[in-house]
């Protein structure tokens, strides 16, 4: 990431700011400096986000996350996201798994888990039927939901990320949003006839 980041303390959650959050977020078409692409190998995280939160993210390596730059902000963001098949990849994912997704992306610290470095993790929200490491993704970032918090309780996170998936999906359902899932930037998933 460049220094034009923020990286001041992270705000606590407090039940009072879950009251209060909207259920949908953004204009109503992207306004820049979104649509924002992002793209590169799924790399795995500490994969607490499967086992601790029930909410599985897949992380882009450190050279793609410039891009994100241009936003400043820390904190989650929604757009869509493909998974797509790499020559090597041991396992092949279903076409439904391979078409253009809702996702929320978390561009942070993880001050929850303390972490040491800068990560960009996007949970897309489908039910996969294995993991996608080896594959490659790619990622639109059409919107900011929230900031990142400090949380005084692995509930309270979970309740946010559930807040947040639901957010995204109402925020993308509106007409100007869902032109980016025929985006030239995805890959067609249909194979040549
Ligand atoms: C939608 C979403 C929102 C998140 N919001 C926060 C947050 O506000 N604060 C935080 O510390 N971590 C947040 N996280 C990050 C989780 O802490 C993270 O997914 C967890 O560290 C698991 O990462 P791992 O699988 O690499 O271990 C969020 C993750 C997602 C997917």
């Amino acid at each position: 990431m460049t220094s034009t980041t923020v990286t001041t303390s992270p705000l606590v959650q407090t039940k009072s700011f879950r009251l209060t959050r909207p259920s949908i977020v953004g204009p109503d078409s992207p306004e820049p400096p979104f649509p924002i692409q992002l793209s590169g190998p799924v790399q795995r995280g500490f994969g607490r986000g499967g086992k601790d939160l029930g909410c599985p993210t897949a992380n882009l390596p450190d050279e793609s996350l410039p891009a994100m730059s241009t936003v400043t902000k820390t904190g989650v963001y929604y757009g869509f996201a493909q998974i797509t098949p790499r020559a090597n990849a041991d396992h092949a994912l279903s076409k439904e798994e391979t078409s253009v997704l809702p996702m929320v992306m978390s561009l942070g610290w993880n001050p929850f888990y303390k972490n040491e470095r800068m990560t960009a993790e996007i949970h897309i929200l489908h039910e996969f039927k294995s993991d996608f490491y080896g594959y490659d993704m790619k990622a639109l970032v059409l919107g900011y939901i929230r900031p990142e918090l400090d949380y005084t309780s692995r509930e309270a996170l979970v309740d946010d990320i559930n807040m947040d998936k639901q957010v995204a999906l109402n925020s993308l359902d509106r007409p100007a949003y869902q032109t980016y899932t025929s985006d030239p930037f995805f890959a067609s998933n249909t194979p040549p006839q």
